[in-house]
Parts: C-alpha cells; sequence; structure tokens
C-alpha cells in the first residue's frame, strides 16, 4: 500500500474484489491533480491479484479470492498511445485476446470486443484500466460514452476504470455520464497535504538504512518538513518535492566538493544533513524565473527522459505520438545509443507523462480530418538542452557537435 493512501487503496481494492467476485459489470472513473498516485496506486493493487508482469502474454488470468477461483481479464492501456481515439476499441480487443485478428473496420472491432466481452474468449470478469482518458476526448465525446454505455450491459462482463486529471473532463464528462444513466463509481485523489508527503519522503529516506532508529538519514527532519509545506501550498504534486528533496541534497553535495571534503569518508549515519536553509535555497532557484524552472526540473531526470526529449528537440517539429516512438526505437538501435537500452512503450509513455507534467513537453490531442491525433512537441528548444545533455557525450552524439 503507498504511504498516505489507505483509503484509496481500500476504496479501489474493494471496488476490483467486488466487481470480480459479484460479477456485477460497472466502472469506477479516477480523478485527481498529477503527481497524486493515481497510476502508481492503480497498479500496486491490481498487482496484488494480478502478475502484471505476465500480463502481456497472459492476459487473462486465475485469481483467487476467498478460496473461489475467477478468471480475469486485464488491460492497462495508457490512452496517450492511441494514434486515433476510435482505434481505443481494437487496441482493448489486442490486448484481451491477442489471438482474435482485429478488423480494420470501427464497427466490427466494436461488436467482436462486446462478443468477447460476453463470451467465453476472455475473463470472468475483465478489468479495462483507461490511464490518461482525457486523450480520448473527442468533440462528441461518443467513444467515451459508447464505453462507458457497455457498462450498463449486465452481460458484458467488463469492469472499466478510467483515470484522468483534466478538470474539463470531470466537468463535462461526469454529469453527462450520469444524466444518460450511466452511473460510474468516482475516487478522487486528493493533492497530498504537507503531513503526507513529509511522510511519504521520510519512509522513502528511511528504506536507505533499515532497521535503524536514528530517524531519516542525509537529511534534518526540519528540512524535510520545510519541504513538505512548500509543495503541499504548491500543487501537492509528489514529483516535485522528490525533485526538491534531490536537487538540495546535490547542493549540499557541491557545498562539500568546495571545500574538497572528501564525500567518501562520510557513511549514511555520519554524513552532514541536508538543512532548511539547502531546501529554502533550491525553492528560491526554482521560482526565480521560469527558464530556471526548467533546468532545475531537467537536471533531475534520468538518461532515458533526457534521451527521449533530446529526440524530439532534435526533431525540431511537432511528431505524432507513433513518430516519436518510432524515432526513439531507430535512434535506440543505433549501435552508439544501444547502451542506453530500449524502453517498452508504456515505459515510454510514463517517460512522456513525467516530461509533461514537469511542463517540458506539450502532449495535445487534435482532430485532423475527423481523425484524433495525439502531438507531442517540445517546451524547451536546442540552448535549453544544452545544459542538461553537455555534460554526458551519449547524449551530445545525437547532435554531432552543436551541442
Ligand atoms: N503515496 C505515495 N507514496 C510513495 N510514492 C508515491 C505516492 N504517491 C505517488 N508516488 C510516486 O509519485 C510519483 C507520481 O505518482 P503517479 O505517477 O502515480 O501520479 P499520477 O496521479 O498518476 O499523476 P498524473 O496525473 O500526472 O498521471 C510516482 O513516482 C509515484 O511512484
Ligand atoms: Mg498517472
Amino acid at each position: 500500500m503507498l504511504p498516505a493512501r489507505e483509503a484509496e487503496a481500500n476504496a479501489l481494492k474493494n471496488f476490483i474484489v467486488e466487481t470480480i467476485t459479484s460479477g456485477k459489470t460497472q466502472s469506477l472513473y479516477i480523478s485527481g491533480p498529477p503527481g497524486t498516485g493515481k497510476t502508481a496506486q492503480i497498479r500496486l493493487t491490481l498487482s496484488e491479484l494480478i502478475d502484471l508482469d505476465e500480463v502481456y502474454t497472459h492476459p487473462v488470468q486465475c485469481v483467487e479470492i476467498d478460496s473461489k477461483d475467477y478468471k480475469v481479464g486485464y488491460v492497462y492501456i495508457n490512452c496517450m498511445s492511441i494514434t486515433r481515439t476510435s482505434m481505443i476499441f481494437q487496441e482493448i480487443l489486442k490486448s484481451l485476446n491477442p489471438k482474435i485478428a482485429s478488423s480494420t473496420s470501427l464497427q466490427d472491432s466494436k461488436d467482436v470486443l462486446l462478443q468477447v466481452l460476453k463470451g467465453q474468449r476472455s475473463g470472468d470478469m475483465n478489468i479495462v484500466v483507461l490511464d490518461e482518458l482525457d486523450k480520448l476526448i473527442t468533440t462528441n465525446q461518443q467513444i467515451l460514452f459508447e464505453l462507458f454505455s457497455w457498462c450498463c450491459f449486465p452481460q458484458s462482463k467488463l469492469c472499466l476504470i478510467g483515470i484522468s486529471n483534466s478538470l474539463d473532463m470531470i466537468d463535462r464528462l461526469l454529469p453527462r455520464l450520469k444524466i444518460n444513466g450511466m452511473n460510474p463509481h468516482t475516487l478522487n485523489f486528493l493533492p497530498y497535504g504537507a503531513e503526507h508527503i513529509e511522510q511519504i519522503i521520510v519512509e522513502k529516506l528511511q528504506l536507505l538504512t533499515p532497521g535503524s532508529k536514528q530517524g531519516t538519514p542525509l537529511f534534518h527532519p526540519a528540512a524535510v518538513k520545510l519541504c513538505a509545506k512548500k509543495c503541499a501550498s504548491n500543487s501537492g504534486d509528489l514529483r516535485r518535492a522528490f525533485d526538491i528533496i534531490k536537487n538540495s541534497f546535490e547542493l549540499l553535495e557541491l557545498e562539500l566538493k568546495a571545500k574538497d571534503t572528501p564525500i567518501e569518508q562520510y557513511t549514511l549515519e555520519t554524513a552532514p544533513t541536508v538543512k532548511i536553509n539547502h531546501i529554502a535555497k533550491v525553492f528560491s532557484r526554482v521560482n526565480v524565473t521560469a527558464s530556471s524552472q526548467i533546468s532545475s526540473a531537467s537536471s533531475n531526470l534520468t538518461i532515458q527522459q533526457k534521451f527521449i526529449l533530446a529526440v524530439l528537440v532534435r526533431a525540431e517539429s511537432v511528431l505524432t505520438l507513433n513518430e516519436l516512438y518510432n524515432q526513439y526505437t531507430t535512434t535506440s538501435a543505433n549501435p552508439d545509443f544501444k547502451l542506453l537500452g530500449l524502453l517498452k512503450k508504456h515505459e515510454f509513455l510514463e517517460v512522456l507523462t513525467t516530461l509533461e507534467s514537469i511542463n517540458l513537453v506539450k502532449v495535445q490531442n487534435t482532430v485532423v480530418k475527423k481523425v484524433s491525433v495525439v502531438k507531442v512537441s517540445a517546451v524547451v528548444g536546442l540552448r535549453d538542452l544544452e545544459g542538461l545533455i553537455g555534460g554526458i557525450p551519449i547524449l551530445q552524439r545525437l547532435f554531432g557537435s552543436v551541442v
């Protein structure tokens, strides 16, 4: 269970277990601002029932609840990966039963999927999680209505869980679903309060010294408190709190290096701790200008995140999600970059979500010739990238000698 999410975890588990054991088709709509643990919690809750590593090869698994076995189908789709909104039906079908060749016609694939959901070729219950559901919004929201309306057919054996943080979605979609007799259960992830953020950071830091009763290693408790307080009053986004923690630790490291203190001499117990002045400094730095915000956020990125961002910046144009993924996979296959490894598509999408949440890329759902297309553009330019990948030779190779 994620710290500080006990109520949400219980509600989620009860909903899923009740749906499986009763066989009653129903839907759940999860909303909440970015970085409040929606994706993390749903994956954690489902991992208690389903082997998520096996799900790509075994989408229908046997789940034991109260000594009874149930056949449960599971599909997780990040809707950002859907190039055309209407393809969601094919995607669900393909994930749920890879042996069924999905039709290219929208009506056919809807019909086949509905048959699969009602029939023997899927689970006694099929859990379909649609993350970033707002990416499926079309002008008339027809696709979303259709999906949710399937949960009104008692025979369809569908447990539909939609996740979104778009406020617009809550205002527009939910009332319309309700007016039309579709009554999804709802679960709201509220932004973390200061005490929650503090608890989460403390628990993460304590993992560094398991079994120790000495409080938090590397950070003075007041520093953690200040970070939690400032982040809670800002957005409640945990990713930001993690960024601040990491940056302030780096600041301490720099200070020690400037004094020529060999860091290796310290242990986790004896190391100097990050104090409130470090946290305050990082916050003031982050708040100075938008561009310093970019560099502060960027400095925390993993090499894969930087790599994907760099591939996008190098393209110097707006790309569709698939174009970007193709460029990423082709570039990764180049012997120069093979060392970096290749992310699976869902991991790639998680990276994009992170880059979007810290405002480094923009992901937009646009409609071109009545077809919805997800487009990705970089918010940062080549210049911003210089500082970001300047010290990493393998990434510099992407730009030849430019950066
Ligand atoms: N209660 C928690 N305890 C520990 N870590 C958490 C907790 N909640 C979230 N996290 C971590 O914070 C980060 C952001 O969480 P997550 O991706 O689940 O947010 P989200 O609500 O899905 O955001 P978005 O709306 O942007 O998709 C992840 O690294 C996640 O593991
Ligand atoms: Mg998420």
